[in-house]
């Protein structure tokens, strides 16, 4: 029986900014997003039925994973398959997990069978942000996030990344933007041209997300703990995608590892040391194997 084991990798939104609501109720952004070596891990295996095992998470019945098997299955004649799916990335944090399941499922699905399917086309019905997963590496993300433009010079970084201990909805996070949209816009070339620059401070101060003051709207404990970060041990934190992680960067990950096991300690919240994955597709794992 035919199996591939994956890397899912999480991602930091490091630069986010909205251009504008959609027709169609999306709202139009510019993000740049680089992969992490930080992971769940899924297993697919050709099976005589279909299930779904899920460890270290409790996933509700329809999930980005269910969805991206029913994706490919409204195309492609497929035998029924096995999934293992490891949690680690917690759900709701603008860390991208469920995106990164969905795309490592498709691809598992596509390599396995040789379905040769369009996994852009698909990956962009599952959710905005699948695309920059199958794509693998650092990119400039425009429309509603699904075209991924690869960032060749992206620089190897270390991060802090902090979970709240509470998620944010993504939909109820832009559900608040109307209310807290204020110009002037940021341009995303100022971004990258920082992100070449290398230099951790002036990329520090370049960092920015718009989506923050809808979030914290929702949340004000989610202001009040960046507030915290930035004054003690992360001075130049921001929040991840529509939240709830925060992170901030690091010289080092040494450094990174000293400061996330200080914010464990003096703020009793979930906080892991995490690297930018460097060039290349996170899901060419060693780990990957057919049998
Ligand atoms: O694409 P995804 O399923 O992750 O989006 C979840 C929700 O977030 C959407 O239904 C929409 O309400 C909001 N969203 C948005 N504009 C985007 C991405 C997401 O308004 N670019």
């Amino acid at each position: 029986m035919k199996s591939l084991v994956l890397d899912c990798p999480a991602k930091l939104n490091l630069f986010l900014e909205i251009l504008g609501r959609r027709p169609d109720g999306y709202h139009d952004l510019t993000t740049v997003m680089v992969p992490l070596d930080w992971s769940d891990t899924v297993e697919v295996r050709e099976s005589r039925g279909w299930s779904l095992e899920v460890e270290g998470a409790e996933l509700p019945g329809r999930n980005t994973v269910t969805r991206a098997w029913e994706a490919v299955r409204r195309r492609r004649r497929v035998p029924p398959v096995r999934i293992r799916l490891i949690k680690r990335i917690p759900a709701g944090s603008g860390l991208g997990g469920g995106s990164s399941d969905a795309a490592a499922v498709l691809l598992a699905l596509d390599r396995l069978f040789g379905l040769g399917l369009d996994l852009a086309e698909v990956g962009a019905g599952i959710g905005s942000d699948v695309n920059f997963f199958l794509q693998g590496g650092a990119a400039l993300c425009l429309g509603r996030g699904e075209i991924a433009i690869p960032l060749a010079a992206a620089p190897t970084l270390h991060a802090v990344v902090v979970w709240p201990g509470f998620p944010l909805s993504t939909a109820e996070v832009y559900g608040q933007l109307n209310k807290s949209l204020t110009r002037p816009r940021r341009n995303v070339i100022d971004f990258l041209n920082e992100l070449a620059r290398g230099g951790l401070e002036r990329l520090e101060r370049a960092l920015f997300n718009r989506l923050e003051p809808a979030a914290f709207a929702l949340r004000p404990e989610l202001a009040a703990l960046l507030r915290r970060l930035r004054r003690t041990s992360l001075p130049g934190a921001r929040m991840t995608g529509s939240g709830s992680a925060l992170f901030g960067l690091c010289a080092s990950r040494a450094e990174a590892e000293g400061r996330a096991q200080r914010i464990r300690r003096e703020n009793r919240r979930f906080a892991t040391a995490v690297s930018f994955f460097p060039r290349g597709a996170p899901w060419k794992s060693p780990k990957s194997a057919s049998s």
